[in-house]
């Protein structure tokens, strides 16, 4: 992608940053338990696309030219981050050796020698925001009964589900310890916010009004109650983090807000396309089972919008999809729909909101990634 001749990359503006970052995760991950210490860290072993913490990263790059918050006295950054964590106690009792051999016990991030323009909180913050989203992967699987995740078997099928379930805990344990570490009160509620909307979205998911009815017929609300599930599962993460970054970096308000909007924005745009490659990309491309909602009897935007059109995909969504045939009949009629076509058009929509969110932003190279990570959302095939 470019703008002229001048290739945009956003990953080549926040390279050096990201070079650490799975380090600095599996550091976070330590534990003194073997078999909790490898389900734990099992899904920062493949490359994941780390969409999440580049955005972090950038948006830390692209506010930090942005105006100050008129209390900011220029000492943004003097927390200790790397305070070690302490292995647990009953574990070491049990077996002493694992306190030398415990990763966290001389624990020192990697980051770049290098003077950045990013803080060190910022860069944890990235690290954080993957580590939820990690955490919320590993229980999504075991919700979603997947099998695959980045081209490998999923931690459910690995471990099992209840390994699974508790090593996603024991993330979110970890992220917790490091938010804390921030001594940012507003950033820990911010994040702490986070998690208790991804389980509120999912909660949304699981318990759809429109299905619960019998024959439900198309309303307004459909896509309404779509969008709000949306913003909690997915958009909520990224919006937070992005603000998150904002004030971690001293912004003033109106780019702390523009920050959070871009993020918003982004998030569900996302999502909606997310929602458009299940029906649209195979298995094998995505790393992960292709048509998938249908089969979890989930209608998502694609579907929505041609039930809107076509009032038989009701009865459909009224049994989630549950009878002989009904996932291959609903697939048809939406793809036989201009459901697909909405649902990219809306995804544009946010895409086109999440960039005028910042445009107010000092010009920077970080400013245009953030812009190609907007453009690039609509592009993506996984
Ligand atoms: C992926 O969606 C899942 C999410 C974005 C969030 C899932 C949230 C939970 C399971 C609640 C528990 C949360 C925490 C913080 C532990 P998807 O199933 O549509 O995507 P996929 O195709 O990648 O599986
Ligand atoms: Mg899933
Ligand atoms: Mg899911």
């Amino acid at each position: 992608a470019g703008k002229g001749n001048i290739t945009i990359d956003p990953l080549r503006m926040v390279a050096k940053e990201m070079k650490f970052l799975t380090g600095n995760i599996r550091q976070l991950l330590g534990s003194g338990h073997p078999s909790l210490d490898k389900a734990a860290k099992y899904y920062t072993q493949a490359e994941g696309k780390h969409v999440r913490p580049m955005i972090v990263l950038l948006m830390s790059r692209a506010t930090a030219l942005a105006p100050k918050h008129p209390c900011y006295n220029g000492l943004a950054d003097s927390v200790n981050i790397d305070k070690p964590i302490s292995p647990s106690v009953i574990l070491s009792d049990v077996n002493p050796s694992s306190l030398s051999t415990n990763p966290l016990t001389n624990s020192q991030s990697t980051y770049s020698e290098e003077d950045s323009d990013i803080l060190p909180s910022q860069r944890r913050l990235a690290e954080i925001t993957e580590l939820i989203h990690t955490a919320s992967l590993l229980h999504d699987d075991v919700i979603d009964h997947s099998t695959s995740r980045r081209g490998s078997p999923s931690a459910n099928i690995e471990f099992g589900n209840k390994m699974a379930v508790l090593a996603g805990d024991f993330l979110l344990g970890r992220a917790s310890v490091a938010l804390a570490r921030l001594r940012d009160p507003e950033v820990t509620e911010l994040l702490a916010t986070v998690i208790a909307n991804l389980v509120e979205g999912e909660f949304m998911q699981l318990k759809n009004t429109a299905s619960d009815e019998k024959h439900p017929v198309w309303t307004e609300e459909a896509i309404s109650y779509y969008l709000q599930k949306t913003y909690l599962k997915s958009a909520s993460l990224i919006s937070k983090s992005c603000r998150a970054a904002a004030l971690l970096g001293s912004s003033d308000s109106i780019t702390v807000e523009a920050a959070y909007s871009y993020g918003k924005n982004l998030g569900l745009a996302f999502q909606l396309v997310d929602d458009m490659l299940d029906y649209t990309i195979s298995g094998a491309e995505l790393g992960k089972p292709a048509g998938a909602d249908l089969e979890l009897g989930l209608a998502t935007a694609p579907l929505l919008f041609a039930w809107k059109s076509n009032g038989e995909l009701g009865s459909l969504v009224g049994r989630k999809f549950s009878g002989e045939g009904d996932v291959a009949r609903a697939r048809a009629l939406v793809l036989q729909s201009d459901g697909l076509d909405q649902t990219r058009a809306l995804a544009q929509e946010y895409v086109s909101r999440a960039i005028a969110a910042i445009s107010h932003f000092p010009d920077s190279e970080a400013k245009d990634g953030l812009v190609e990570m907007a453009i690039e959302t609509l592009k993506r095939r996984k």
